[in-house]
């Protein structure tokens, strides 16, 4: 049997994972909750946080697991990207249990690991497969080829999509992460209030000529009317999830026309809203295509997937070593 314990800690989340034979058995994440009032992640504190709870997430990982030290196989951590105090604290932490029980390292790409999230749960995707991803970093479009073999379409030429939620939320006075807020609140609104969509180019996104749209259209309204946001909350969040949505469906349907590709998937924490996986069935439908989205734990940050990617790693022998150093900007 392969036992992997992974460890991720590349933003604000830090969390550990038992992968048993390709099988996730626990994946504990304890989220910082010390950013909401900064309107992002503060790096500092993402590290020392990192330091408090590394030890209490991994015990709690293996314990539910119902695994020991003992038998493990391989430890899994995130390389890159990420933030680099973040990044450290997993690395030094894997590398002080690798020395200590003698056990392998296996490297992972944090991106590589959100697409490998797809492959955790049944039914897996086939291959080809189109996948974005979109989270608080990255928003990339995707065509996997195999589970190592990954081709890069596009990605913003600016903010990710989840910056973009992020961003707008806070300035509707929304506290940090605002993604899940603007979820929540849209589900009672309309999108009555629309936005220009910016145009990247083909297969690339741009999210800052929105937000900037969004600011201007919130500052004219706030001008005529000092409560416009407060009376209107539910609508301006549906409208603005309607646009950040609208953008990253029409690429991945203009990408199955052009290549054909019935596989379609979406990953990453912005994948857990509501409204992009409605869209992404239906657009499912619409071209004869199958539909893959993680369940919402392994949507956003989470070390179960890293543990899966890492466990396809373990089978052809891709091991790091003790002068493994962390890469904030680790390209896919
Ligand atoms: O993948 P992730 O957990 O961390 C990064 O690698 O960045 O993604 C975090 C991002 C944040 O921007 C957050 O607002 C967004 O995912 N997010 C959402 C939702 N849940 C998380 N955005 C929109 N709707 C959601 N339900
Ligand atoms: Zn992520």
């Amino acid at each position: 049997m392969i036992n992997i314990l992974a460890i991720e800690s590349s933003c604000d989340d830090t969390s550990a994972a038992v992968i048993m034979d390709g099988i996730v058995r626990s994946n504990i994440t304890s989220t910082q909750l010390e950013h909401s009032s900064y309107g992002g992640v503060v790096p500092e504190l993402a590290s020392r946080q990192h330091l408090n709870k590394i030890l209490e997430v991994t015990e709690a990982a293996l314990i539910t697991a119902g695994l020991s030290l003992d038998n493990l196989s391989a430890l899994a951590v995130t390389k890159g990207p990420g933030l680099l105090g973040s990044l450290l604290v997993g690395i030094s932490f894997v590398k002080g249990l690798s020395i200590a029980l003698g056990l392998p390292i296996i490297e992972v790409h944090h991106m590589h690991a959100h697409l490998m999230s797809l492959f955790a749960t049944d039914p897996r995707p086939d291959f080809p497969l189109i996948c974005l991803t979109v989270s608080g970093g990255h928003t990339q479009l995707i065509i996997m080829r195999d589970y190592d073999h990954v081709e890069l379409i596009g990605e913003t030429i600016d903010d990710a999509a989840g910056e973009a939620f992020d961003k707008t939320a806070k300035m509707l006075g929304l506290s940090y992460p605002g993604g899940p807020l603007i979820d929540k609140l849209a589900k009672d609104g309309k999108p009555i209030f629309k936005f220009p969509y910016p145009d990247a180019g083909k297969y690339n996104f741009s999210f800052s000529g929105l937000k900037t749209s969004i600011l201007y259209f919130l500052r004219d309204q706030t001008k005529i009317n000092p409560d416009f946001i407060a009376l209107n909350l539910n609508d301006i969040c549906a409208s603005i999830q309607h646009a950040i949505t609208e953008i990253l469906i029409s690429k991945i349907s203009l990408l199955v026309k052009e290549t054909g590709i019935k596989n379609i998937a979406i990953v990453g924490g912005v994948s857990a809203n509501s409204s992009l996986r409605s869209k992404l069935f239906k657009l499912a439908d619409l071209l004869g295509a199958k539909a893959y989205i993680p369940s919402l734990d392994l949507c956003t940050d989470n070390a179960g997937m890293v543990g899966i990617a890492a466990y396809y790693k373990y089978k052809n022998g891709n091991f790091s070593n003790l002068y493994l150093t962390p890469d904030p900007r680790w390209k896919l």
